[in-house]
């Protein structure tokens, strides 16, 4: 049965111009890819990638000005060149296969045809052209299989598993990220394969693995994925500390999963609130450190004292291995340290004090923070998931009455460095930083207020103390 496509006007419109520049020069072109694989899916992109049979970076320099495109950059070396259109951002590709000689493994790119390029490619589903002729029109070329997987929903390499992963072991990485998105199956042999090749991951850039890694934690639910780099073996070669979670156990009264489960759970949850990537980072490493903390208490069972510590350490020495940026670093650690801290505010006598020192350390991410202990809660029992829930409200709602009295999470000294210097007559030193935390403390107790002219007269009146 033959396959037509119907892309949307706009599209359209690009390919017969595309087509027709190309018939012109003497060249075959494709959309392929992705973008086919969308559309079938009734969710094209603006993002499309192009097989030539001929010279890509040719053909690109040819439909530059009748696609009024305002950028063309040329990768000659890979036969490649992407253009950039008001719409869209189109890559031509020379349709190529690497074949490796034996005694060199150096690649040796041929030029070949088209059903040569799709067999390259990792998945059937991303190994469809459509022809744009206008023979053709909106016809799939489908030489591997591609509509009846999507239809299946199985995820399957058009060769051998073993060759396609050996081409580029990433895809191992790739197949766990789209099983993930559109909730396919790995095909069995292809997922044995994985399972046989994880250690060739070892080839792959870190930068590479983690911008999969992503993609993964933000599809729709992160656990799927998170499972499937599990089972594989693929997560042990890149976060093993996450594997380590996987059968520990924890107080029975308080949790019914150990702590792999747990965080998967809370990942989950946390996900269907947000899509910002580091918090839901913070989710996945927030107990990072309970198997390294695990110990048995007589009275308590199984105790996890100081994972917040720990797992704020590990978190930053993992992340920085991961090659995440210092940004995200620093907030991911800030919310691992803190996690425990609204649970604490709960099951005690909540003081303003108590509460503006949490308001304080979180500063502009209390409302993220609260958001991850909310799906922190992954109790079976409603009416106790409900209690904890209820008691957060609380804790946010005095955090607000706190805050809107003293503006504690924008919270800056009242009183710069440079005006304690030129108060008492002292050059720049640690003492400075000293009588600094000295107002810090006194407007956390509540003893005076946010402000700069109380801060003046407290130090003032306490001169006698720092000299
Ligand atoms: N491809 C591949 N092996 C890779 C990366 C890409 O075979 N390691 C091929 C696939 O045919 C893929 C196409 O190149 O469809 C484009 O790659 P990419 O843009 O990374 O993925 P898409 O399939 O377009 O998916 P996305 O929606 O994430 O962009």
């Amino acid at each position: 049965m033959t396959t037509r496509l119907k892309p949307d006007r706009k599209a359209a419109a690009l390919f017969a111009k595309i087509a027709e520049v190309a018939a012109e020069a003497g060249y075959e072109i494709y959309p392929v890819g992705g973008y086919v694989r969308d559309l079938m899916l009734g969710q094209p992109g603006n993002d499309i990638d192009f097989v030539v049979v001929g010279d890509a970076p040719a053909l690109a320099k040819k439909l530059k000005s009748p696609l009024k495109a305002h950028a063309l950059v040329t990768y000659s070396r890979f036969g490649t060149s992407l253009l950039q259109t008001r719409d869209f951002k189109l890559e031509f590709a020379t349709a190529r296969k690497e074949s490796y000689s034996s005694d060199s493994r150096k690649p040796e790119v041929e030029s070949a045809d088209l059903r040569n390029d799709l067999s390259r490619r990792d998945f059937t589903i991303n190994a469809m052209a459509m022809s744009i002729g206008t023979k053709d029109w909106g016809k799939v070329i489908d030489p591997f299989k591609g509509v009846k997987d999507l239809t299946r929903k199985i995820l399957r390499t058009p060769l051998e598993p073993e060759q396609t992963f050996s081409d580029d072991p990433l895809r191992m990485m790739r197949a766990v990220r789209f099983a993930a998105r559109f909730q396919f199956r790995i095909q069995k042999s292809c997922f044995e394969a994985i399972r046989k090749n994880v250690e060739r991951l070892a080839i792959v850039s870190q930068e590479r693995i983690t911008e999969e890694f992503n993609k993964i934690m933000l599809s729709k639910k992160p656990s799927v994925g998170l499972k499937l780099l599990e089972d594989s073996g693929l997560m042990k070669r890149f976060l093993p500390e996450f594997s380590a979670t996987k059968g520990v156990e924890q107080r029975k009264e308080y949790h019914h999963k150990d702590v792999f489960f747990h965080t998967l759970q809370v990942i989950d949850q946390l996900s269907e609130h947000t899509d910002k990537l580091p918090l839901r980072l913070a989710a996945l490493f927030h107990d990072i450190a309970k198997p390294r903390t695990k110990r048995f208490d007589e009275n308590s069972g199984w105790t996890f004292h100081g994972h917040e510590v720990v797992g704020e350490r590990m978190t930053g020495a993992i992340m920085r291995r991961m090659k995440y940026g210092n940004e995200d670093i620093a907030y991911v650690k800030k919310l691992v340290r803190l996690h425990l801290r609204p649970m604490a505010l709960v099951n005690e006598e909540v003081t303003d004090s108590a509460l503006r020192r949490l308001l304080f350390l979180s500063g502009e991410d209390f409302d993220d923070l609260m958001l991850l202990c909310r799906a922190d809660i992954t109790s079976k029992n409603p009416n106790k998931v409900r209690r904890h829930l209820k008691n957060y409200e609380i804790v946010i709602e005095k955090a607000r009455q706190v805050e809107e009295r003293d503006r504690m999470r924008a919270f800056k000294s009242p009183v710069d460095g440079r005006e304690i210097m030129e108060l008492f007559g002292l050059a720049p030193g640690p003492k400075v930083g000293q009588i600094k935390k000295f107002i810090e403390e006194a407007i956390l107790e509540g003893d005076i207020p946010n402000e700069h002219e109380a801060a003046m007269k407290l130090l003032l009146d306490n001169k006698n103390r720092f000299f």
